[in-house]
């Protein structure tokens, strides 16, 4: 694992932290941030502590992650028809502002199922396979963004999109290539359980 993983790491490292340089929160950027993030708070949830199986908890995840993510599903790196359609109505300064807006609120960790069995048997798959970039306890790094506390069915679909290619990310689908489909669940589970 360790050959594979470690230029990813690096090349992960590279791509989170570049946009993290760029951003700085203003006064301005805030009050925007606000504004626009009450459109996405029907899926989302309140200040992003989103309650729904299939929809990421974005309140307290890294900035620069978020922005990528907005960016990725506008190119079409990441191939999702609501959320391109939503990314594609705000430029590169109102993706920032919502980036930051929502990374800046506390993590809350919504009541999603998770089968308690798989939690267990998943955390050593995630110690060996997945703490290097998404951290210890899942809490995330600067290479990965955090895991922890996600819906597992929202985990299980998106590291499924990496393998698939419908989220086009090298390093994450390097990361998850040799990762059997019953051990990327039970990772899944084990994060969601994490609350
Ligand atoms: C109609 C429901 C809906 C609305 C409204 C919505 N989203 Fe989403 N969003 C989703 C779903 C579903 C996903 C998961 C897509 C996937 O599997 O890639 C998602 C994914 C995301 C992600 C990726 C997070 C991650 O952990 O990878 C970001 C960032 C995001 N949305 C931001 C926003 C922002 C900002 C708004 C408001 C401007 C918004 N969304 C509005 C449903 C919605
Ligand atoms: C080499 C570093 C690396 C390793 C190891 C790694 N990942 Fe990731 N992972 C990433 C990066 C980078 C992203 C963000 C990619 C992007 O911007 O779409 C990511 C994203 C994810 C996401 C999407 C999260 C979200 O909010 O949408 C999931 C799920 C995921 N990884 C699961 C796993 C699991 C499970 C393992 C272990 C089996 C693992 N990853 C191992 C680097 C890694």
């Amino acid at each position: 694992m360790s050959g594979v993983s470690k230029p990813s790491v690096r090349l992960g490292a590279a791509a989170l932290g570049a946009v993290g340089a760029l951003m700085l929160a203003t006064p301005a950027m805030a009050e925007e941030g606000f504004r626009i993030s009450q459109t996405c708070a029907g899926c989302h949830g309140t200040n992003g502590a989103s309650p729904g199986e299939t929809i990421p908890v974005l309140g307290g995840q890294n900035a620069a992650y978020l922005a990528d993510s907005l960016r990725a599903y506008k190119s079409g790196d990441r191939d999702y028809y609501v959320m391109r359609i939503i990314a594609n109505g705000f430029d590169d300064k109102q993706i920032d502002a919502m980036a930051t807006w929502f990374a800046d609120k506390p993590w809350v960790a919504t009541d999603t199922a998770f089968d308690a069995a798989m939690a267990e048997s998943g955390k050593s798959v995630a110690d060996d396979a997945c703490a290097s970039c998404h951290g210890d306890g899942g809490e995330g790094t600067d290479t990965g963004p955090r895991l922890a506390g996600q819906p597992a069915a929202y985990l299980v679909l998106a590291a499924q999109a990496y393998k698939n290619g419908s989220r086009n990310h090298a390093a994450a689908a390097a990361a998850l290539e040799g990762v059997s489909d019953a051990d990327i669940q039970a990772a899944s589970h084990y994060y969601a359980s994490l609350r």
